[in-house]
């Protein structure tokens, strides 16, 4: 699995308004008498109404960017299915636009299942993943009727089968494989198949054994392939690289036991932009390479083409998002550098310190303002790592202003944490000048609900 960060612009200060960084933001963003707006909600009246920190989503941007998935894929293949993966932002509201958009879930635990089932999601559309589902998951997948299970492991297709089996059906499957393809942000390495978590290697015959398992298993109807090789790709080819490696193993599977492979899932891992040099891929450019692979390679084998899937996460939401704070205390160390405090920090966005990633800010109340200092945007939170945005330039900070952090729509909600008790923000979704809380900010009664005394 790749490393995901993004290239890192120089820290300097820059003549950049809110109007240069409209690459990284919503695509409904503007700006209005040196406020920022999205989805014609000025950014600095909510913060001030619903309070920060907070998370604002913007739904034009989550349903164009889930439409373009559909469009580019079916424009060159009509059975392509559009499977969003929760993880990266998952609420009942963005639950029901996935199902509105046409498009299916990945679930990748329980939990999210729980949110697909209590949206009233489309089970048949319901897909999920995972290295180590429990029993009681499986279970649960079961009860639910969901439409696919990517399976893993020897022992999950053993209980899978058996839990079916009982109940009286078989159970499609997915077997993920591991194509040694380990993709990063601008290039692809091949790696040991071996070393990975997930899913069943092709260099020891790992995942042809798989196979005939599955076919062999009562509860279980094989349908096809999964793989997955790395989040944040700015490199095609190696979509393009491990495609080959997988139709090459559809030519064997049906060399060895007749069976057409009816299904191939390539993964998500699209990458975004987090910062203005970023130059990510399209999703047009995406569907194209996936789709024209996979034909390709199916007439290369004789292969028929089979149903298609893609699980893209970051790249429907990262850039639909924004974070609000309200600037607290500014610790200016002369000559070494100035701390700008926000009402968060590493319990909203773990991912600066986690990963190392950048995000680019500016100050929603001066947007038209040029960005003409560079200042450490930190968390309020007891560890020194608690940083949001290191180097940020930003427009010259003051107590009170309303910071917004860009592109944090993927990964940061669904990654928070209560750490120092703190409260989870809320998750605004604006649309055509009206906001509406999905999830509500948390409370302190909320931290205390689990705790028996
Ligand atoms: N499918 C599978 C099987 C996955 O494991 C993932 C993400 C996706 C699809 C969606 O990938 P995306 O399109 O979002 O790249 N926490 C990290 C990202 C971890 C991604 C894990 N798997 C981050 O904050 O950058």
């Amino acid at each position: 699995m790749s490393t995901p960060t993004s290239s890192r612009p120089p820290a300097a200060a820059d003549r950049m308004t809110g109007y240069d960084l409209r690459s990284l933001m919503p695509m409904t963003a503007e700006i209005r008498d040196g406020h920022l707006w999205i989805g014609g909600v000025d950014m600095v009246e909510l913060a001030h109404e619903a309070g920060t920190a907070l998370y604002v989503m913007d739904e034009a941007t989550i349903r164009h960017q889930l439409a373009e998935y559909v469009k580019w894929t079916r424009y060159h293949w009509p059975d392509v299915d559009v499977v969003y993966a929760g993880k990266a932002l998952l609420t009942l509201a963005m639950t029901r636009i996935v199902a509105e958009e046409d498009c299916c879930l990945l679930c990748a635990s329980g939990g999210e299942l729980a949110y697909a089932v209590r949206a009233g999601f489309p089970m048949e559309r319901v897909q999920v993943h995972g290295n180590n589902k429990t029993p009681a998951e499986l279970t649960e997948c079961l009860d639910a009727r969901v439409g696919r299970i990517v399976v893993d492991n020897f022992e999950e297709m053993e209980r899978l089968s058996a839990l079916a089996a009982d109940r009286g059906v078989r159970q499609r499957v997915l077997i993920r494989v591991t194509p040694g393809i380990a993709a990063d942000t601008h290039d692809f390495i091949m790696t040991g198949a071996e070393d990975s978590k997930f899913g069943f290697g092709l260099n020891q015959g790992l995942a042809m054994q798989a196979v005939k398992r599955a076919l062999a298993l009562p509860g279980l109807d094989f349908e096809g392939l999964h793989m997955h090789i790395g989040s944040q790709i700015f490199a095609l080819r190696s979509y393009a690289k491990a495609i080959e490696v997988m139709v090459a193993f559809m030519s064997q599977i049906r060399a060895e036991t007749g069976v057409s492979v009816r299904m191939l899932d390539v993964g998500g891992g699209l990458g975004v932009a987090y910062g203005v040099p970023d130059e990510p891929s399209t999703v047009q450019e995406f569907g194209k390479v996936v789709v024209d692979g996979i034909k390709a390679e199916c007439e290369k084998y004789g292969l028929p083409v089979p149903r298609m899937a893609v699980e893209p996460g970051r790249s429907v939401v990262a850039n639909a998002g924004v974070t609000l704070y309200t600037v607290g205390s500014i610790k200016q160390i002369p000559g070494i550098r100035t701390y700008v405090a926000v009402d968060g920090g590493m319990t909203d966005n773990i991912r600066t310190s986690l990963y190392g990633a950048h995000y680019e800010a500016l100050i929603a109340n001066k947007a038209d303002k040029p960005r003409d200092v560079v200042v450490t945007v930190a968390g309020k939170h007891c560890e020194s790592g608690d940083i949001v945005v290191r180097d940020a330039s930003l427009q010259s900070p003051e107590t009170g202003d309303v910071l917004c952090v860009l592109a944090t729509g993927a990964y940061c909600q669904s990654m928070s944490s209560n750490y120092n008790k703190q409260v989870r923000p809320g998750v605004v979704f604006v649309r055509d000048g009206q906001w509406r809380f999905s999830v509500r900010r948390e409370t302190y009664e909320d931290l205390m609900r689990t705790d028996l005394g």
